[in-house]
């Protein structure tokens, strides 16, 4: 929901349920008394029966995405320890609880949006609705405000109220079913009022779609997130300069920087540094214009190649024209977005495989030796980088090339911390695997080439 309404309103900022899940009942306790103490409670917490997430007891809130998860292990739990890990989500909640409460001034107008939880869908919500709107009118007296409540299964009307049913996406889709949330927002007139709210932003979620990762993926609880906007039919908002841009980001930092302060050191800082290689892994490495020149005049031509993340099939493109390979897997954990009329041809003619599923246990049902060289570029976390690579050395041919896209520590388009360099540099360190290939990139998401030094021991 919360996916649509940025994508909808071209707005990001943040309130406190943005993530939660909510059961009306606890939702609306939590209104009233927004006790954030009591709410992160140690001995009132507890993992779901699934441990992916925790629940606060009392209030029978998940807190879903707000504390780290165990990403490495099966089924991905939420970290056994997380009754230790309170500290940071509860300060942060209480930074966006005070920020929630600041919006209510005269003249403000709210749009508030309850998608309602499926535990709460089998019975008529309209008392829900209207109590929930109650607890809303009693802690924002101020403003004026609207509720749309979807999916509720509202048989009559309650004052300030406006209920919507918005089909899920087939599949079970985490975005929700993109196209219907648009028509539905647009067909009420649900638009943010240009210069309206201080901190309304342009972003670039399609930048978050294609990267094809949901925070709940990379295990990051999301520092400032949300939904708020008008109900106002209006012209179409103003496009912002690069000058207005630029000074958002500014109004921004102040904030970046304090939520990100808590996260810079200790056992779960966010940002690692990358261990330096020794200069005999370093010294030879060439530095080449961009990727497509090093495919085009560097790595080998003919082989037996691999694209593992290829989302739009981009990239494959290239690889298929300049590399010319006697075969190209292409591994993606999905293809619905692929450009599969222009790989068609050469998927009829047996040079590209598509394999579908998670790309290090695709690569680990290839047989040693199998691949002359094997581009990295799916999951860009720390852990799915180190899996990638644990898999891809065990089906690429002694001599041949790891290759690595996004080879950096950040990435400003999506403000993630990206995993890549730290991963790459601890196993060319721990492997002596030797940097062949430096690939410039022009907003620094580079390209390295690896290689086993000759007569090191495998990996
Ligand atoms: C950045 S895109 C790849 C872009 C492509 N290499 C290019 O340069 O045109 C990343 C792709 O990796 C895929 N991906 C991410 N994590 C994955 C995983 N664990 N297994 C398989 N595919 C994954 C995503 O679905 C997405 O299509």
């Amino acid at each position: 929901m919360a996916y649509n309404l940025r994508r909808h309103l071209n707005f990001s900022t943040a309130y406190p349920f943005d993530w939660w899940i909510t059961p009306t009942r606890g939702l609306i306790a939590l209104l009233e008394a927004f006790d954030v103490e009591r709410l992160y409670d140690t001995r009132l917490l507890a993992r779901d029966w699934q441990d992916t997430s925790v629940r606060s007891i009392d209030y029978g809130v998940w807190l879903h995405h707000e504390f780290p998860r165990e990403w490495s292990q099966p089924g991905q739990p939420v970290a056994e320890n997380f009754r230790d890990l309170t500290e940071r989500p509860r300060r942060r909640t209480e930074h966006l609880v005070h920020r929630f409460r600041a919006m209510d001034r005269p003249g403000e107008r709210i749009l508030f949006v309850r998608e309602v939880p499926s535990e709460d869908r089998g019975r008529d919500g309209t008392a829900d609705a209207a109590a929930l709107a109650d607890a809303l009118r009693a802690r924002f007296a101020q403003a004026e405000f609207v509720l749309l409540v979807v999916n509720g299964r509202l048989s009559g009307t309650a004052p300030g109220v406006i209920g919507v049913e918005i089909p899920e996406a087939d599949g079970g889709d985490w975005r929700g079913d993109v196209e219907a949330w648009g028509n539905c927002l647009a067909r009420l007139g649900i638009r943010l009022a240009p210069g309206l709210h201080p901190t309304a932003a342009s972003r670039d979620l399609d930048a978050q779609e294609a990267a094809n990762r949901c925070d709940d993926e990379n295990g990051a609880a999301p520092a400032l997130q949300c939904a708020a906007g008008e109900r106002e039919a209006m012209s179409e908002p103003r496009r912002r300069t690069a000058a207005e841009k630029l000074a958002y980001i500014d109004s921004l930092r102040a904030d970046w920087i304090r939520e990100l302060e808590p996260w810079s050191t200790g056992p779960d800082a966010i940002f690692v540094n990358a261990r330096l290689p020794p200069p005999h892994l370093l010294e030879r490495c060439r530095f080449v214009s961009h990727r497509y020149e090093l495919v085009d005049r560097h790595l080998p031509k003919g082989g037996r190649i691999a694209e593992v993340g290829s989302m739009h099939g981009t990239f494959a493109k290239w690889l298929l024209e300049s590399a010319r390979p006697r075969e190209l897997h292409i591994v993606d954990r999905g293809f619905k977005v692929f450009d599969h009329a222009h790989f068609q041809p050469a998927i009829e003619a047996g040079q590209v495989v598509l394999r579908e599923g998670d790309s290090s246990t695709i690569l680990k049902s290839y047989p040693p030796e199998f691949f002359d060289w094997i581009y990295i570029d799916a999951d860009h976390s720390y852990e799915g980088v180190r899996r990638d690579i644990a898999a891809a050395v065990g089906c690429v041919k002694s001599g041949g090339f790891l290759v690595f896209n996004d080879y950096c520590c950040f990435s400003h388009r999506e403000l993630l911390p990206y995993g890549v360099m730290r991963a790459v540099n601890e196993f060319a360190i721990d492997h002596n695997w030797r940097f062949e290939f430096f690939a410039w990139q022009e907003q620094g998401h580079f390209d390295v080439a690896l290689r086993a030094v000759p007569g090191s021991m495998p990996a």
